[in-house]
């Protein structure tokens, strides 16, 4: 064949698909065009700054769920759904089908074999010892203690001082300090003192932040490109690297510490007033693989790790959206203040499991701001999905909490407005609304371990902080999400803090 015959092959065939995409075009299906070579991925480029509204628009207009088509050999195609059925279906019914899969492990690797990042018997078996932990009336008096201790000793004197002093402060950085404090002295038994007024750079709290942000990153390359970028030690990859390096050196310090304190019998007497996660880890280690097992263990590294991963970013992007959707919604902060006495600066979780509203407010909060915006699985076997749409074998399934919190078709006509009040019912208590559609501690087998546990903590804060302070936006101060693993706001929440007589 002459060179010309083999160009005029490749013409004729890049004018068919040309004219297959201007066709899609013509149909007013923009968000679909499907193109040659890079797929659908340049509509998802041109809107990545705001991929959750992307997304929700695509999901509305397709009935709830959509094919996307990644760059051709970039094993980057998926599934997306927000529709309830499918989500049951993937997340309860046919369970055994959607694992997280190999590709979600490779590109969460700080995550080590934790329960966050494991399937099949390991996940098993972790998530069985955690939830007895968890259901330790211990474990929930350890978590009332710290939050009470940090809101005393913490969050109170660097919002009476910027309050004083008429600053401006960034509460999403101090809700994040305050819950990573907190998270630590659950789950490793120690106070990093990250949240004082000099807002001091922790090394190893730093590279937490580093680690989310370079996971993200390998979600949004090919996967050959960050692989690449990881084997030269470069950009993105080589920050990961150093991060991961400063991390472990900080837990397996805490782990070998505290393993020692355990053989020694020093945590008897801090365990009279409580115990963390990372002690009763150790010693059921010990009793089963013997003393010397536990100290140098990949295993309590990997748990711990998961643990402080799960605790921290998920209750403090919940609690930040929730202060500024109430700073926006006069009427709910003074039915959430009409709820409570205010004499007492802090409250018990016990005083604030009774709060109504409250409760309500934090679930619509989460509702349209789910701290997990987004689920991944993938498909074990070929799958109908009960909308009709067909996954083949190892493809990859995505669910957006964000878009099922938007839906009309779940929530009716409002399902943009913020009211607690959808939550409350005739009868003045909590509407149970199920975890398919209301799917921000996901649902199934999976479901959140830490749900009660993180109500209450949010709940402890935002009493603490509404009832003795006001928080005001700052003008003209841009809020949106960023475009992250947990959804945070991209520029903060920058707020003034009035402490109320
Ligand atoms: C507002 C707060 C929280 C939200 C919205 C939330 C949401 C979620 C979601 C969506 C998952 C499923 C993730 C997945 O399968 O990829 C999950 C899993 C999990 N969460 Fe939470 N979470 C919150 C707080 C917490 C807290 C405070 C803890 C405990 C310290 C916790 C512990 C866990 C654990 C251990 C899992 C893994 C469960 C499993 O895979 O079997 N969570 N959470």
């Amino acid at each position: 064949m002459e060179i010309f015959d083999i160009l005029a092959v490749v013409g004729v065939l890049i004018c068919f698909l040309l004219l297959r995409c201007w066709d899609q075009i013509r149909k007013l299906d923009a968000d679909k065009v499907n193109w040659p070579i890079v797929g659908m991925l340049p509509r998802l480029l041109v809107n990545s700054s705001n991929v959750y509204e992307y997304t929700t628009r695509t999901l509305r207009n397709n009935g709830g769920t959509s094919k996307f088509k990644g760059p051709w050999f970039a094993n980057m195609d998926f599934v997306i759904t927000s529709d309830p059925r499918n989500v049951h279906h993937i997340l309860s019914d046919n369970f055994a089908n959607y694992p997280k899969g190999p590709v979600y492990k490779k590109i969460f690797e700080p995550l080590g074999d934790g329960i966050l990042n494991s399937d099949s018997e390991s996940w098993r078996a972790q998530r069985k010892m955690i939830q007895l932990f968890m259901k330790n009336n211990k474990y929930k008096e350890l978590v009332e203690k710290n939050i009470l201790q940090k809101l005393v000793q913490g969050l109170f004197p660097i919002l009476d001082h910027v309050s004083r002093k008429e600053e401006i402060v960034d509460m999403q950085d101090v809700i994040q300090r305050f819950m990573y404090d907190s998270n630590c002295m659950s789950v490793l038994g120690f106070d990093p003192n990250c949240l004082t007024i000099e807002f001091p750079e922790v090394a190893h709290a730093k590279a937490f932040d580093i680690m989310e942000e370079a996971v993200f990153y390998r979600h949004i390359v090919p996967e050959f490109y960050w692989k690449f970028q990881k084997w030269l030690q470069i950009g993105e990859e080589k920050k990961l690297s150093r991060a991961l390096q400063t991390f472990d050196q900080f837990m397996y310090k805490c782990i070998s510490t505290r393993c020692e304190q355990v053989l020694n019998n020093i945590v008897e007497e801090k365990e009279a007033a409580g115990f963390d996660l990372l002690t009763a880890y150790i010693k059921v280690q010990m009793k089963e693989h013997g003393n010397s097992a536990a100290s140098s263990n990949k295993f309590l590294r990997d748990t711990a790790t998961n643990l402080l991963v799960a605790g921290r970013d998920t209750p403090s992007a919940g609690l930040v959206w929730f202060f500024w959707l109430v700073a926006e919604h006069p009427l709910v902060e003074s039915k959430i203040l009409e709820e409570k006495d205010g004499k007492l600066r802090v409250f018990s979780a016990e005083e604030v499991n009774g709060l109504v509203y409250l409760h309500a407010a934090m679930c619509e909060t989460l509702r349209l701001y789910p701290s997990v915006h987004t689920n991944h699985k993938a498909a074990v076997e070929e799958d109908t999905l009960p909308s009709g749409h067909r996954v083949r074998r190892k493809m990859q399934v995505l669910i957006s909490f964000y878009s099922m919190g938007r839906m009309e078709a779940i929530w009716g006509k409002d399902c943009l407005e913020f009211k607690p009040e959808r939550w409350i019912s005739d009868k003045g208590g909590i509407i149970h609304v199920p975890p398919y559609k209301f799917a921000a501690f996901n649902d199934g087998p999976r479901t959140c371990l830490g749900k009660d546990v993180s109500f209450i903590q949010m709940k402890m804060v935002a009493c603490a902080v509404l009832w003795n302070y006001h928080v005001q936006v700052v003008e003209d101060h841009q809020v949106f999400p960023s475009v992250a693993v947990v959804l945070h706001m991209k520029n903060g929440l920058r707020v003034r803090i009035t402490k109320r007589c």
